[in-house]
């Protein structure tokens, strides 16, 4: 597939190779293609433009800013074309504050996720949640002695949920559909969850897995 990855941070960066290593085409799209340089350098293969210029070029779109950015993001690549498309959604609410006890502020609340925002924002787009509980060492292929860790994902567009399904697949994933947008209100948190043992004992390696 065509894939755009709007981001310059370190989860566009894991995700745009993800996706180069699986034979897809990637666009990665920044405001500032000099952030970019040594990724450029790394993966020839990848295509770097604006959010715009790579919305117009993926048939599907991951979303990896900034929380606070994101619809900023989302704006700026809707003058590209993004009706009618898959956004996979990766980003955390997280609040510009310090996490009290390695409790992460959102600046979201229990009934209302940034996700359901973007949905309500850019409603011809079709956002699926995913990717947003794992650090992005563990994004491509982890290694869990066997396991195939968990990736929780919401959206209320079936076909955009199969895609995305389908993608996590090829990276490693077990998928559990958790419905539709609103839940991402318990999808968002678990970054909180996943990050406390981050900020508490330097512990960023692991993954969720649901038992059955
Ligand atoms: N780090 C992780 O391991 C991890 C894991 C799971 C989920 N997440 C989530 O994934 C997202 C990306 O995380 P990250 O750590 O890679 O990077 P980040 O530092 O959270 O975000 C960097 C990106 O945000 C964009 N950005 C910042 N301000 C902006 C603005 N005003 N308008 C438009 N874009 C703006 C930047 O765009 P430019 O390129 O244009 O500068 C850059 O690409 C976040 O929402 C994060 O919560 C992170």
């Amino acid at each position: 597939m065509k894939i755009a990855v709007l981001g310059s941070g370190d989860v566009a960066k894991t995700l745009g190779a993800g996706f180069l290593k699986h034979g897809h085409e990637v666009m990665m799209g920044t405001r500032d293609p000099a952030k970019l340089s040594d990724f450029r350098r790394e993966y020839p293969k990848a295509r770097i433009g604006s959010f715009a210029e790579a919305a117009a070029f993926g048939e599907l779109v991951a979303l990896a800013v900034k929380g606070t950015a994101s619809a900023e993001a989302v704006r700026a690549a809707r003058a590209g074309k993004l009706t009618g498309k898959t956004v996979i959604d990766a980003t955390n609410p997280i609040a510009n504050a310090p996490p009290t006890n390695g409790v992460l502020k959102f600046f979201t609340s229990l009934d209302e996720s940034l996700m359901e925002r973007l949905q309500k924002e850019f409603a011809d787009v079709n956002f699926v949640k995913a990717f947003n509980s794992v650090g992005n060492v563990r994004m491509v292929n982890p290694q869990f002695s066997g396991a195939r860790p968990t990736m929780f994902i919401c959206g209320n567009d079936a076909a955009a949920k199969q895609t995305v399904a389908r993608i996590l697949d090829q990276f490693g994933w077990e998928v559990e559909d958790m419905g539709g947008a609103e839940a991402a209100r318990a999808i968002e948190p678990l970054c909180m969850l996943w990050c406390i043992p981050g900020f508490l004992r330097n512990q960023w390696t692991h993954a969720f897995k649901l038992l059955k």
